[in-house]
């Protein structure tokens, strides 16, 4: 069964696709694992990966999706059946399916922990309020379970309900409206932290590159972190693809979101580190550094109150417009067997919500299901999509599909594609285990 439903124009995709990648992995995992690996150098391999690794991964997962018009599993196995290959490529489809739900487990713990802060803003918990006690709210929120159970669930079900009603009707026209809006309110803390941080302090941190602090574990985090942020890997961008109009070109879309996502990442580091340092706290402190910085900010701005409400509830909104791809894939799968859209999304979810609840219980289920689906499940899956549209497919029909023509931009892409990609995730695999 094929979709004949496309987004209506090439712009309302890269709406789209651009929500599903700016999220939490923008404004709170970056800075934070930034933070943690030491900066310069890391965000450097990052940005590396993102050029060199992500955007081929990207454009070959969106031609997929466009040529196989389901989801991510039938999309593969079909394509590879057309071309005289295994079906068994759908196997990389349900791999992706299973990530998706992985990632969605604690995703939304941290999303429940920014409706948290948005009620906190509302009722003014952190005005006026010294940095360390800023820094013990968010402990205090670590420590409640129920409190994080509650919002944990309130974003669980408030996704489902999206899914639920299908995907083209909604996304495409929020999105529309609220990423600008959320990238204006980046640009006004970029602006206090300026103004009132360190800023010279944080740009050093993050741009100045000493490849001595570079350890094997930080490279593979930032290439994890290059798939995580791009939603690469696992059949979201796929199974989007599915919905993407027939003529326009891949290539310029995809340097679009990519461009989007990595401002948005940069500006939201450039925000968070002159704040560490003016208020002597650690680069290194972990998951709470967009908890901590940014209310410290809020605390002492004129309408912080006002300000730090509409931001947190902003970056509530990317996160759902991320969550909302994160399950997809497995509901359009669900879907092909008969099973109707409201009974998988709800039951999809709930083992996503039950996951979740283990992570608010288990810090280790938290870490562990965030490091496996981004180190290791994303960019295997992604060497996976190289190898299938690089290696297994044929070029004249990879070329026919993808719609870029024959000339530089293609070759380009489909040398990234074959050898640049693929190598690079083998080898920084090898790298991390020691081997190489
Ligand atoms: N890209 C999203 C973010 O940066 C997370 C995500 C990963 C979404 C994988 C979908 C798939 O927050
Ligand atoms: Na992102």
């Amino acid at each position: 069964m094929t979709t004949n439903i496309t987004w209506k124009s090439r712009w309302t995709f890269i709406l789209a696709a651009t929500g599903s990648a700016v999220g939490l992995g923008n404004i709170w995992k970056f800075p934070y694992i930034t933070g943690e690996y030491g900066g310069g150098a890391f965000v450097l391999v990052y940005l590396a990966c993102i050029l060199l690794i992500g955007i081929p991964v990207m454009i070959a997962e969106i031609m997929v999706g466009r040529a196989g018009r389901s989801d991510p599993v039938h999309s593969m196995s079909k394509l590879g059946k057309a071309e005289g290959k295994s079906s068994n490529w759908g196997a990389v489809g349900a791999i992706g399916i299973l990530a998706g739900l992985m990632i969605m487990m604690f995703y939304s713990v941290v999303a429940g922990w920014a409706l948290d802060y948005v009620a906190q803003s509302i009722s003014g918990a952190y005005l006026d309020t010294p940095a360390d006690a800023i820094e013990a709210n968010f402990s205090q929120l670590l420590g409640s379970h129920s409190q994080q159970f509650l919002w944990h669930s309130v974003f669980c079900l408030v996704t489902a309900s999206i899914v639920a009603g299908g995907v083209t009707n909604g996304i495409g026209k929020s999105v529309d409206i609220l990423m600008p809006i959320l990238f204006g309110f980046l640009l006004l803390l970029l602006g206090y932290s300026w103004i009132n941080g360190d800023f010279s302090a944080g740009l050093h941190f993050m741009f100045d590159t000493d490849f001595s602090k570079l350890s094997s574990e930080a490279v593979l985090v930032a290439m994890g972190h290059a798939f995580f942020t791009l939603s690469l890997g696992m059949g979201a961008i796929m199974a989007y693809g599915a919905y993407f109009p027939g003529t326009s070109s891949i290539g310029k879309t995809v340097l679009t979101i990519a461009a989007l996502d990595t401002v948005i990442a940069l500006v939201a580091g450039m925000a968070m580190f002159p704040l560490v340092f003016a208020n002597d706290l650690t680069p290194g402190q972990g998951p709470g550094l967009m908890f901590v910085t940014l209310p410290i900010a809020f605390s002492n701005m004129t309408g912080g109150q006002f300000f730090g409400t509409i931001f947190f509830a902003l970056v509530s909104i990317a996160a759902l417009s991320s969550a909302i791809s994160l399950i997809e894939p497995g509901v359009a799968w669900l879907e092909k067997y008969g099973i109707k859209r409201p009974v998988s999304t709800f039951s999809f979810t709930a083992i996503a919500w039950l996951g979740g609840i283990a992570c608010i219980f288990y810090g280790e289920v938290f870490n562990a299901l965030d490091y496996i689906t981004a180190n290791i499940m994303l960019p295997l899956g992604g060497l996976m999509i190289a190898l299938f549209v690089g290696r297994a497919l044929s070029r004249p029909s990879v070329s026919e599909h993808v719609g870029m023509g024959d000339g530089i931009l293609f070759k380009c892409w489909w040398f990234a594609l074959r050898y640049l990609a693929p190598v690079g995730i083998v080898l920084i695999f090898f790298n991390s285990l020691k081997l190489i």
